[in-house]
């Protein structure tokens, strides 16, 4: 497409700079105007497919379904705002039956917030009301949010929690990174270190694992840069946290809702958490967070946790319309997340043994991360080399995100299209296979 600058986006640009405060913007100057299914289109009519999902919001096409936009449209005009955690309304009711259905019997309680951040907010005062304990452990490389218990959790970059300390009171423990085990070793002759390191430093000189209300997973880490640990790892860390009365946190936020092929991700594991978080495609482009809590933790007590806008009518007309359709048509979802997910991972593996750029190639369902090395002994980050990709893919029509480091996020709407997805992967591919040559590799 060869995409230029036109003076209507620099002016935008330009506007933009002077009003808002940000601090995530990428380097290329894409500028949304409209879009649906696998496109999206800027302010000049420039068309890309869209290999983001908008940061993992449109897990089934940009712009939602039309299911989506016609219950948003009719639940304007009825009621949009009920006050719905100090009056009563019956569509959070019903949406929140809908969505239990969905978790194992055991889950029966749902909290309705408007974020991420918002869901492990709760999840980290219900953790504590429940358990009376003051601590929470996270990973490193997690990311669970910016707002403040969230942010302590959160150990993905430092500029994230840099000026913002002191945290309230969260301890780390190392996650399986395999591909870059802090211990130096390969799964699976480590013998799971990272777990010994748990049970014998973390939870033993840090903090008491009596201290300790819960633990948060991402069962996949998403902005840490599409990390898969063993399932080994994950079983480990169930049993260390039921060994301890330690509640298990599922943040499912970027990996939950079908990207991975199943509902919750942390299912890919066989493991069963005591609380999940969800957010960013539960909305279906509308903002919500959910906390669902298993039954057998009791409630809250009266005035404890709740907020304003929880239960909005109609994020929750939209996260009901669009599960009804995740609902309707699983089996293809299911299908269309492994078929597509297998196809990108085949071809970035079968690329890897020719291109050096290439470290690792991880992911489950539609969930694939492909990290970029400068080289493959050393595994130097490959930081630039991976922006200039993103850069170059967007350029010839192609919207990415990054991740971690030097990892490229593969997360495209599960429905795109077969001639879509090829084409997207036919501009990702030369923008490596380019990077990689200016490497020399
Ligand atoms: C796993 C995970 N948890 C929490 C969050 C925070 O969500 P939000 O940005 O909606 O607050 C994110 C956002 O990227 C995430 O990926």
């Amino acid at each position: 497409m060869g995409f230029k600058p036109t003076k209507k986006i620099n002016d935008v640009l330009a506007r933009d700079r002077k009003v808002i405060l940000t601090t995530t913007r990428g380097d290329f100057p894409f500028i949304a105007s409209h879009g649906d299914g696998d496109y999206v289109y800027d302010i000049e009519g420039n068309r890309f497919i869209d290999f983001s999902s908008f940061i993992a919001v449109y897990n089934f096409g940009v712009n939602g379904t039309k299911q989506v936009r016609s219950a948003v449209k009719a639940q304007v005009d009825r009621l949009m705002h009920s006050a719905f955690t100090d009056y009563y309304a019956e569509e959070p009711v019903e949406f929140a039956e809908n969505l239990l259905k969905m978790f194992p019997k055991s889950f029966g309680k749902v909290f309705f917030s408007n974020s991420g951040t918002e869901a492990n907010e709760a999840a980290i005062k219900f953790s504590k009301i429940f358990t009376k304990r003051p601590y929470v452990m996270g990973f490193y490389n997690s990311f669970h949010g910016r707002t403040y218990g969230s942010l302590s959790l959160t150990s993905s970059k430092t500029v994230q929690r840099e000026h913002y300390g002191p945290f309230t009171a969260a301890v780390h423990a190392p996650y399986a990174y395999c591909y870059r085990c802090p211990f130096g070793k390969e799964y699976p002759s480590c013998g799971m270190e990272c777990v010994d390191y748990i049970k014998n430093y973390t939870l033993k000189k840090d903090v008491s694992a009596k201290e300790v209300s819960a633990i948060f997973m991402e069962p996949i880490q998403g902005e840490g840069g599409y990390i898969v640990p063993p399932k080994e790892f994950v079983k480990e860390i169930r049993k260390i946290a039921s060994d301890n009365g330690i509640l298990l946190v599922s943040d499912e936020v970027q990996a939950g809702y079908m990207r991975t092929g199943k509902f919750l991700a942390m299912s890919n594991f066989d493991v069963e958490a005591d609380m999940y978080t969800m957010a960013k495609a539960i909305g279906g482009g509308l903002p919500m967070g959910v906390t669902i809590v298993k039954s057998s933790l009791g409630d809250l007590p009266e005035g404890a946790h709740s907020n304003t806008f929880g239960g909005n009518l109609v994020s929750i007309a939209a996260a009901d319309a669009l599960l009804k359709y995740v609902k309707k048509n699983i089996p293809s979802i299911e299908d269309q997340a492994q078929s597509k997910g297998k196809l990108v991972m085949s071809r970035f593996e079968a690329m890897q043994s020719k291109c050096e750029i290439i470290g690792d190639v991880r992911g489950i369902g539609f969930m694939v991360g492909i990290e970029l090395v400068k080289d493959r002994k050393t595994k130097e980050p490959a930081v630039k080399e991976r922006d200039e990709i993103i850069t170059e893919c967007f350029n010839a029509g192609l919207i990415l995100l990054p991740a971690g480091e030097s990892t490229i996020r593969i997360i495209p709407p599960i429905t795109i299209s077969h001639k879509n997805l090829e084409d997207g992967l036919a501009i990702l591919e030369s923008a490596i296979i380019s990077a990689a040559r200016k490497l020399g590799k």
